[in-house]
């Protein structure tokens, strides 16, 4: 059922891009938000809008040390939530060395997927109260080899997962593939949808949705292509001037802000993992719709094994 009255919600990747138009907007309509943001001094620079009840939290998703302190602290502080929003997501496509997490995993995979589980179990029991819990996850639809962006350069896939057993210092989670960043992030996104799968058989009561937002190109200098911009400034400027001005692929900001605040209000809940794509039909125009992920996406022991492993990743990187 859609919620109108004021919701609890802890999101990651509030203070940048869709999430912070999702953020600005919930806060606006009298949802209490709890802001995950990696630095005191990013919170400075990137949430001054930030209003009680709402509050900032401080943790660096690529230290599992910070996830589980931050965690620690709003059990010890009897925080309880409706939602989890986990929505903070890095790319840096165009860089040919992989960067690591402090743990020493792969930077992408230790923030967009390994940092989320963590960040999940733990805050998982502070959903319990809620009346109407749902976990809401960003994903994107390059995690499927068969769509427009997840046919563009090598695609997704985790092959046996050796990466894994490698654990600290594997480049890539398939553990064989050269190191390349734009797989590195379909990867970690494919692991999203895998981990909310996995997720909604543990608890099958609980609501959760993996969304894909489309292509969404700021025109400002920061957001989600600033690392690939760096490494490749004019390759990424033509590449968002055919997109976004010439082709006209891509997603507005704002609409897909909006599709994130109609998630986290259960517009679109469901018993069980439910993923919505909002996909591009024609120059200028998307449909956000539910949507069958890849069959990889689907696979309940690939998921189940992710999850096992991941969990004695974290496990042992906390000890
Ligand atoms: N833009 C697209 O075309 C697109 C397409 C499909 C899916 N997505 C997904 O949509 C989500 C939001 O992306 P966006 O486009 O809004 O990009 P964005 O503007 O770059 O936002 C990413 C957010 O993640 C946060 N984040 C990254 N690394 C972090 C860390 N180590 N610790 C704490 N927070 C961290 C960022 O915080 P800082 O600002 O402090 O770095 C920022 O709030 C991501 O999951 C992304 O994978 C985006």
């Amino acid at each position: 059922m859609p919620t109108t009255k004021p919701l609890r919600i802890l999101m990651t990747g509030a203070n940048s891009g869709i999430g912070e138009v999702a953020a600005r907007h919930l806060q606006a309509c009298g949802h209490a938000l709890t802001v995950v943001c990696r630095s005191r001094e990013r919170a400075e620079q990137s949430l001054s809008w930030i209003q009680a009840p709402s509050q900032i939290v401080i943790a660096d998703l690529s230290d599992l040390h910070a996830v589980k302190t931050m965690a620690h602290q709003l059990c010890v502080d009897g925080q309880q939530f409706d939602v989890l929003v986990l929505n903070a997501g890095l790319q840096y496509a165009g860089v040919d060395r992989p960067r690591w997490s402090h743990q020493g995993f792969e930077l992408t995979w230790a923030v967009n997927h390994l940092a989320h589980q963590c960040l999940l179990q733990l805050v998982l029991p502070l959903l319990q109260d809620s009346p109407t819990p749902r976990v809401v996850i960003t994903a994107s639809e390059v995690h499927n080899p068969t769509t427009g962006g997840g046919r563009v350069g090598q695609p997704a896939g985790l092959g046996t997962l050796a990466g894994l057993d490698q654990g600290k210092g594997a480049a890539m989670v398939d553990g064989t593939s050269p190191f390349s960043a734009d797989k590195a992030y379909k990867d970690s996104k494919l692991c999203n949808l895998l981990m909310g799968l996995e997720l909604s058989q543990q608890q099958p009561q609980l609501p959760v949705i993996c969304w894909s937002p489309g292509l969404v190109i700021p025109r400002t200098k920061d957001g989600f292509f600033r690392e690939s911009r760096k490494a490749n400034p004019w390759g990424q400027a033509v590449f968002g001037f055919i997109a976004r001005d010439l082709f006209r692929l891509t997603e507005d900001p704002e609409r897909a802000g909006d599709h994130l605040v109609s998630l986290v209000l259960g517009q679109h809940d469901a018993t069980g993992m439910r993923y919505l794509s909002n996909h591009v039909v024609a120059p200028g125009r998307h449909i956000f719709e539910s949507t069958e992920p890849s069959p990889e996406a689907t696979d309940l022991e690939r998921a189940h094994t992710l999850w096992t492993l991941s969990e004695d990743l974290i496990n042992s990187s906390l000890q």
